[in-house]
């Protein structure tokens, strides 16, 4: 399956993609991690990135597209994949189709997570990382580790993310309404929007995500 994931940030997207994605046997692309992966390798494309992360605005286009695009060609997008904070405005859902398009595919399913605000600053202000493997996620209150600081799954040291701060967040939601929620009415047009409750426990999304993705395609 081909599918894009869309939500405000802090909607579980990071979180569900990870299950999703081994459920379903296609691999998780996010445009966020391979960001930060980029940030952490000290890349001449990370440094430039961070400059627009940090301050809660997207990352120009001509960076995220080409960088995007190399990703899947890597993975083969015949074989299906899960796309995780792309795309993120009109121009790069414009973009997709057309590489998707050049290869005579398309999409299966565009999933959309529905949270509240409330809930997704409240997710947002507790989340902590793993600095060895993103798609470790903890929450200091809702999915705490078992010894404060340290990733269950691997030892990894756990760390907020320098875009998590209050400020931020809200420049990122502010972006989000602006930039990002059309693309929903874009991909409507297409027929491809399952959207889906993102409240209540991390399983119960993951088999409400796999539900709706089976019978809403
Ligand atoms: P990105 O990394 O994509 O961040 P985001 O979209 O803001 O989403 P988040 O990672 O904050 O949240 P999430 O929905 O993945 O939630 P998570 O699962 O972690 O982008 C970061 C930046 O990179 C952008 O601002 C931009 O600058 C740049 N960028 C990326 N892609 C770009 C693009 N295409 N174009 C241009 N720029 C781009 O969960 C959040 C917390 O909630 C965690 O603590 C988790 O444990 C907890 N949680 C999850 N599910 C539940 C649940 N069901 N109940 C309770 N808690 C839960
Ligand atoms: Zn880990």
């Amino acid at each position: 399956m081909r599918i894009v994931l869309v939500g405000p940030p802090g909607a579980g997207k990071g979180t569900q993609a990870a299950l999703l994605a081994e459920n379903l046997g296609i691999p998780h692309i996010s445009t966020g991690d391979l960001f930060r992966a980029n940030i952490s390798q000290g890349t001449a494309l990370g440094l430039e990135a961070q400059r627009y992360m940090r301050e809660g605005n997207l990352v120009p286009d001509e960076i995220t597209v080409g960088m995007a695009a190399d990703r899947m060609a890597h993975a083969d997008a015949a074989d299906g994949f899960l796309l995780d904070g792309f795309p993120r405005n009109i121009a790069q859902a414009r973009a997709l189709d057309k590489q998707l398009e050049e290869a005579e595919l398309g999409l299966d399913a565009v999933l959309d997570l529905e949270v509240p605000e409330e809930e997704v600053v409240r997710r947002i202000a507790g989340r902590r990382m793993c600095s060895s493997d993103t798609s470790h996620i903890y929450h200091v209150e809702y999915s705490r580790p078992k010894v404060d600081g340290i990733c269950d799954v691997c030892g990894g040291e756990l760390y907020q993310r320098e875009d998590d701060s209050e400020e931020t967040v809200r420049k990122r939601l502010e972006v989000y309404h602006q930039e990002t929620e059309p693309i929903i009415d874009y991909y409507r047009d297409q027929n491809l929007v399952v959207t889906i409750s993102a409240l209540g426990a991390v399983p119960e999304i993951t088999r409400r995500a796999l539900d709706a993705l089976r019978g809403g395609t």
